[in-house]
């Protein structure tokens, strides 16, 4: 995805008593009625209170869950009022619409600088349709439409993508870091690049892969994922998982690499063990061509982790998505913790350019206690993996001047 042109904050001219349609992120994840992350609110946080301290009503659109199309009490935005209220230090007003006269009754309520939350813009299917009618409804609440949702920017919705097209639209203040930083890692970046893909499955990072070969200088594979290209060149991985149907497929984005100019690294150790739980007595490190029938692959190992510490010192440039192991399970989180902590450190050194993303990239960055050390951590998931995958996100490419 190459960097497109957009307008920012920067453009608004004096937006006094203006209606700002400001869409945001607020999928959060819930625990006891609460959120237990609100990473994707204080992201949008710059945003709403630039633009309610310059004198605009700010009308928060989002989605929450994916109630398709019908309205269900426990997917209301009202579930994170609360949340949204801590965070930004302020109240707001909860509007059980995105368009119609009770919306414009409550607009007329808010004074300036006052910010209303409407209703889960998935209640109406219009939303996901992106019915040109529905955001047109939407649309005649406001003046103009700041997009601060990247996390959702995959998504061709009415909200996302749509009002983008009916209204002045303008990038906000955490979209427009997220796509400076992605730029900065692959649509311009400086070379040589490394790119980290951990997880479970080849199988749903293929175009992930298939994108980075051709990008990168470095693709180090992790994870699972790591275990299918192993055997895909011939190692025995005992029980681990493995994709032993993708052998053909792993074996043509070597040779993609290979004319690419592109390293692709494989652990040639690994932490083993006979069951899958938290320091089992069965747990042992070797070479992956010791790997026993009856062991499945849990981590990568020490003498691989210091080998790619040092591959990424040769680099400028790392994007990293993905676990190198079992990194919710000790100890199969050290290559994890351990290559967090040199990629960090070398950010902080200013030789690497480090952009993560991913909900589980960003759980295990900051297990490492290093997700704020590095460039530039993306709390999106499928958008930063379609991203990854080198696609053009419509609500991204919307927003183009
Ligand atoms: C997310 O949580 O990744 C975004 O909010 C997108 O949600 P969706 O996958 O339901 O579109």
């Amino acid at each position: 995805m190459q960097m497109t042109k957009f307008k920012t904050l920067d453009d608004l001219g004096d937006i006094t008593g203006k209606v700002a349609l400001v869409r945001v992120d607020l999928n959060l994840p819930m625990h006891e009625g609460s959120a237990s992350d609100v990473t994707r609110v204080e992201a949008a946080r710059p945003t709403i209170l630039e633009l309610t301290g310059k004198g605009a009503k700010v009308l928060l659109l989002a989605h929450f869950g994916r109630p398709k199309g019908q309205r269900s009490s426990v997917l209301s935005t009202s579930m994170v009022q609360g949340d949204v209220e801590r965070v930004l230090g302020k109240e707001i007003m909860f509007i059980p619409e995105v368009a119609g006269p009770v919306a414009q009754q409550a607009i007329g309520i808010l004074g300036n600088g006052d910010i209303g939350l409407m209703d889960n813009v998935r209640f109406w299917p219009g939303e996901e349709a992106n019915d040109p009618q529905f955001a047109a409804s939407i649309a005649a609440l406001g003046d103009f439409y700041v997009n601060d949702a990247f996390s959702a920017a995959h998504r061709a919705h009415a909200t996302t993508e749509g009002l983008a097209h009916l209204l002045p639209a303008y990038a906000g203040r955490a979209m427009e870091a997220e796509l400076t930083a992605l730029d900065a890692a692959l649509g311009n970046p400086q070379k040589p690049v490394a790119a980290v893909v951990g997880g479970a499955k080849v199988s749903t990072k293929l175009a992930v892969l298939e994108n980075l070969v051709g990008k990168v200088q470095h693709l180090i594979i992790g994870g699972g994922m790591a275990n299918t290209f192993l055997a895909a060149r011939g190692v025995n991985v005992g029980k681990s998982l493995c994709e032993h149907d993708l052998t053909d497929t792993v074996n043509r984005i070597m040779d993609e690499a290979d004319r690419a100019g592109c390293t692709v690294h494989l652990p040639y150790d690994v932490v083993v063990a006979k069951e899958f739980a938290a320091n089992p007595p069965s747990l042992r490190i070797c070479n992956v061509h010791e790997v026993a029938a009856d062991e499945m692959i849990l981590d990568i190992g020490p003498l691989a982790v210091e080998t790619l510490g040092d591959v990424l010192k040769t680099c400028r440039t790392l994007v990293w998505n993905g676990p190198l192991g079992a990194f919710e399970t000790p100890p199969f989180d050290a290559a994890t913790m351990a290559l967090a902590r040199i990629a960090a450190a070398l950010t902080q050194e200013g030789s690497l350019v480090s952009v993560a993303g991913g909900g589980d990239t960003v759980a295990a960055l900051a297990q490492a206690g290093v997700a704020g050390e590095m460039t530039y951590v993306s709390t999106a998931g499928g958008a930063f993996l379609e991203w990854m995958e080198g696609r053009e996100l419509p609500g991204v490419a919307a927003l183009s001047k």
